[in-house]
């Protein structure tokens, strides 16, 4: 596996791909790589001649006095992490590298991030549009590979390489759990052991959720009643929002039909968590 830490090896490294006719797949994150993030790369793997993961902690879609500076990190384990998965070339640039000089260029995407994520963080999708924005520009050419977990996010990200005609494919993956239900995260290391275990109500509440749609009611302020009464069980888990959504627009419905989504976002303890199921599958 080659580690590249310049934009312009970058380059010079997918330069001598594509002269090679390969395709490429792309794994965006954030590093402190857990198996959701294996996930994207065995997909990624699977589907493109040459994988490439990028490991940056982005501090432009962190707002002041959110975990920028917490953020776990762990470069050895991710390095480690991506050469047993097999991927071909690993991108972790220095903030200098990525923003060598003040940045005056941000993308706004309209609609999809007036709720949920976008209204109780405000500035934060515009920093993660931006960003992939230029990874996608650096990378060119590909297909890449986002987490469902971070449902609004690939909604997000899915339009803009549409509207921007980015040469990129983007797919979504299934979100990975643990045995209880709970959405990996690397947020998930900020919780206590008690914290660890009320943080899977997140998850069982989406599938009691599902199971009610399932067995017929479609009533959206029904669902929500029965996830806020769910998770009021948790003393330590506090619901930012739920809401349910057309799952492509994000906009607000009364009735739940094929398509549609649950999200939630919640803190418990140090940390917010989110997730998001399809109703009529349920968590997986
Ligand atoms: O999902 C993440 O880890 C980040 O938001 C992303 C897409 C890598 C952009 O920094």
């Amino acid at each position: 596996m080659r580690v590249i830490s310049r934009i312009d090896e970058v380059h010079e490294f997918l330069d001598e791909v594509r002269a090679q006719k390969k395709t490429i797949g792309l794994v965006p994150t954030m590093g402190f790589l857990h198996k959701g993030h294996i996930a994207l790369i065995e997909r990624s793997i699977k589907e493109n001649d040459i994988t490439m993961v990028t490991i940056f902690v982005n501090p432009l879609q962190f707002a002041e006095g959110e975990d920028l500076s917490s953020y776990p990190r762990d470069l050895h384990n991710d390095k480690e992490q991506c050469d047993a998965a097999g991927v071909d070339l690993l991108f972790s640039p220095s903030h200098e590298e990525m923003y060598s000089q003040q940045v005056l260029t941000s993308i706004q995407i309209k609609d999809l991030t007036n709720n949920m994520e976008g209204e109780s963080r405000p500035t934060h999708f515009s920093g993660v549009a931006t960003v992939v924005a230029k990874l996608f520009n650096i990378v060119g050419l590909c297909n890449a590979y986002f987490g469902e977990k971070d449902w609004q996010q690939l909604q997000i990200i899915t339009k803009m390489a549409h509207d921007l005609s980015f040469r990129v494919r983007v797919f979504g993956c299934p979100t990975v759990r643990h045995s209880d239900g709970l959405a990996l995260s690397s947020r998930n290391a900020y919780l206590t052991p008690k914290e660890r275990k009320s943080a899977t109500v997140l998850s069982r509440s989406l599938q009691k959720a599902s199971e009610t749609v399932q067995s017929g009611e479609r009533s959206t302020s029904v669902i929500m009643a029965q996830i806020i009464e769910e998770i009021s069980t948790e003393p330590l888990v506090s619901l930012d929002y739920i809401e349910i959504v057309e799952g492509r627009s994000l906009k607000s419905i009364n009735k739940i039909k094929e398509g549609s989504r649950i999200l939630l976002a919640a803190n418990v303890g140090e940390a917010r968590l989110i997730d998001n199921v399809d109703p009529y599958v349920g968590i997986q």
